[in-house]
């Protein structure tokens, strides 16, 4: 099938002429609330989106259609009325440990998005959250290289099976917003490969997107579009990648980009207004009228397109398929059950479904409904939003940060699920208004929200809008408080010690109102592990001061990445720092317990050990194995996981075999990774700070892969 694409794709590029084969190169972005003139070469009745590629009718090449899309097929004001399934962030799919729900919801926005013609889906975000304030954390998927490329590869292979063709993003470092046009991540080549690149390795291995879309920061020194070593020496040399590799919306400087390895400019109208023109317009064919861009590379950038075109089928398509919203909304509401995490419970939840407790509902405009993050993957669900804050900010990326309310509201929903309770809600104006309420009522349950999105870093860790004070006040004046927190990111809790319960309930989608309140009332039990590290303070991270935090758009700033591989809780583990809560901790309303771990060495580990549910209630758990101790250098590494339900006093045997990489340092002088020969050590756990098994085992030395 493959080798098929290979071929129909040589066949097809040799029978155009130079015309067609530029006009594959570029994107052009449809009318929207960002571009508001209508580029000529989109033709009439094509439904607008992030990108238009025109095709090839006579060879049978069907044009290009392009959609954000990694919570949902989004729609930024390009089609009147069109709404889609609103998925929980991409963190809250991390936070589920759960790569079949990610492959599910794969398969939701690639059905919508085939429903609607587009073919290639802006999805695959995966840049691993080397930062607490970045953004866009609450897109991708995590901090750690395996849990973000087990999830990542599923939800991609979720959409091309629909026949639609994924990216994989953004490739690599983008992990700031802040003035990331003028970013340079600095990192040394071999952590690179250990962290970031690996997350990206190892998804492509298993999903094959038919497209890379590169970052928009510089890597040590040149732009991601343009770096070489990363495009042509990794990803297409060392990775063998066949497919294509296209710009973030605007980002390609100039035509040279084509001599490094990318393949097609996208956003081009942003080119114009970044650059002063468009990068693979009328000066990279006046480079190849003039020799400098050689044929057999404008031959290449063609065939790598096809190739990805005929790999996935869209040129295949029958009738459009059946879209069962109901049942999208169903997978909806459970990915926002299983990323719900819960922090802290003194025995405050699950709150008794039978009693008639006087519930104080605060803050977070929980009776309208969820928040959403802002940017490019703001999903318009069905009906429409309940409501958009306009939010604003500084640079022409403040248009676009808005606080988007999903129509699912924990207030309606914790008071359908408690018929007799008393629900009564105050916004959380004022410390002292929101004490009135919360002193004459049983239980406090205050919303702590953020606004996080694309082209802004947060400040800080605290939640904005005076909510701390907020929560602060409703905890002095009842004992029994739950915070239910709504961010994109880990935030302090300088009220922890005074409340009783915490929830993470991420952005939780369009069904995230009804998961809250299944949670909080026991209907369902929490399942969701964090797939990030809460510092206690941002002194613990590896970068207290952001550079160019606080600097206009268009301040050149460079970020060491000094910390390597150490990413999150590897980060922890090196420095014997305690985090407020480690990677991978989560509650239930049960208890399990891990016995017989058995570890075997040789070329690789296999963990094998039993997980029993010793509680009264069904639920899952997600034991974790990490590696602790190698004969060249301490470090810590998540070796696998498994996500496993189980009935009261059920037990199961679970099986973890370590990707070798995962063991591994890359020796960049030899180029491969190499395995000490020596002792490792392995423990188990229920979180990267909570390992309560250790095992060690002896593995042989190799030198593999590329
Ligand atoms: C984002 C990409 C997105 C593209 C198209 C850019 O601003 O960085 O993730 O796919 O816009 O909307």
């Amino acid at each position: 099938m493959t080798g098929d694409a290979d071929e129909r794709a040589l066949a097809a590029e040799d029978r155009m002429t130079d015309d067609e084969r530029f006009s594959l190169l570029v994107s052009v972005m449809g009318v929207s609330d960002l571009i508001t003139v209508r580029d000529e070469r989109i033709p009439d009745g094509t439904p607008m989106s992030a990108g238009y590629v025109p095709g090839v009718p006579r060879l049978g090449v069907p044009a290009l259609l392009m959609s954000d899309a990694s919570l949902g097929v989004t729609n930024p004001g390009y089609r009147e009325g069109d709404t889609a399934t609103a998925l929980p962030a991409g963190i809250a799919l991390g936070a589920s440990f759960n790569p079949a729900l990610a492959r599910e919801s794969g398969g939701v926005v690639g059905r919508e998005a085939r429903s609607r013609g587009f073919n290639v889906l802006l999805a695959g975000g995966i840049n691993l959250a080397r930062d607490p304030r970045n953004g866009r954390n609450f897109e991708y998927i995590s901090e750690d290289p395996l849990l973000s490329a087990a999830l990542v590869a599923e939800s991609i292979s979720g959409i091309q099976a629909e026949g639609v063709i994924s990216t994989i993003k953004h490739f690599s470092l983008n992990c700031n917003e802040t003035n990331r046009h003028w970013l340079d991540a600095i990192i040394d080549p071999a952590a690179h490969r250990e962290s970031d690149l690996l997350a990206f390795e190892i998804a492509i291995e298993r999903a094959q997107p038919g497209s890379v879309m590169t970052a928009y920061n510089k890597i040590n020194g040149g732009y991601a579009g343009e770096n070489s070593e990363l495009i042509q020496g990794v990803l297409k040399g060392a990775w063998d990648y066949p497919g294509w590799v296209m710009s973030d919306w605007g980002a390609t400087a100039g035509w040279e980009f084509a001599l490094s390895g990318l393949d097609q400019d996208c956003g081009c109208q942003i080119d114009v207004l970044m650059w002063g023109a468009e990068a693979f317009g009328q000066s990279l064919r006046d480079a190849y009228a003039n020799g400098r861009l050689p044929k057999e590379r404008l031959s290449e950038m063609v065939r790598r397109i096809l190739r990805s075109m005929y790999a996935v089928g869209v040129d295949r398509w029958g009738a459009p398929p059946e879209v069962d919203m109901a049942r999208h909304n169903e997978i909806a509401l459970e990915a926002a059950r299983q990323g719900i995490v819960l922090l802290k419970n003194d025995g405050a939840l699950p709150l008794a479904p039978d009693s008639s407790p006087r519930i104080a509902v605060i803050g977070g405009h929980a009776q309208v409904g969820v928040p959403a993050g802002t940017g490019s993957t703001a999903v318009v669900p069905p009906g429409g939003y309940a409501e958009v804050i306009r939010v604003g900010g500084p640079s022409f990326m403040g248009a676009t940060r808005n606080l988007y309310l999903l129509p699912s509201s924990p207030v309606a929903e914790i008071t359908k699920l408690l018929p007799q309770a008393q629900v009564e809600f105050d916004p959380g104006m004022s410390p002292a208004e929101a004490a009135l309420l919360a002193r004459r009522s049983d239980v406090v349950i205050v919303f702590g929200i953020r606004v996080e999105g694309e082209g802004f870093d947060s400040a800080d860790l605290s939640l904005p809008w005076g909510q701390d004070a907020v929560i602060e006040a409703v905890a002095a004046a009842n004992p029994n408080t739950i915070v239910v927190l709504e961010t994109g990111n880990p935030v302090a809790m300088p009220w922890r010690d005074n409340v009783k319960a915490i929830i993470e309930a991420w952005y939780p989608g369009q069904a995230g109102g009804q998961a809250i309140a299944e949670i909080l009332t026991g209907a369902i039990n929490p399942s969701g592990r964090l797939p990030v590290t809460f510092p206690a303070d941002l002194a613990q991270t590896p970068r207290p001061d952001l550079p160019s935090m606080g600097e206009p758009w268009g301040t050149p700033a460079t970020i060491e990445y000094g910390e390597g591989a150490e990413v999150g809780y590897r980060w922890f583990a090196q420095q014997r720092e305690q985090p407020l809560y480690g990677f991978g901790h989560g509650l239930s309303y049960t208890r399990f317990d891990y016995s017989d771990l058995l570890v075997l060495g040789g070329d690789t580990i296999t963990a094998t050990f039993a997980v029993t549910n010793t509680g009264d209630r069904q639920g899952a758990d997600v034991p974790q194995v990490y590696l602790t101790g190698a004969p060249d250098g301490a470090r810590m590494r998540l070796l696998g996981f498994e996500r496993v339900d189980l009935k009261p006093g059920e037990s199961k045997q679970v099986t973890v075999t370590a990707d070798p990489r995962l063991l591994a340092r890359f020796d960049s002088e030899a180029g491969q990774w190499r395995i000490a020969a020596g002792t490792y050590r392995v423990a188990l756990g229920s979180a990267a700070d909570t390992l309560s098994l250790t095992a060690e085992t002896a593995l042989q030395a190799a030198l593999f892969g590329r």
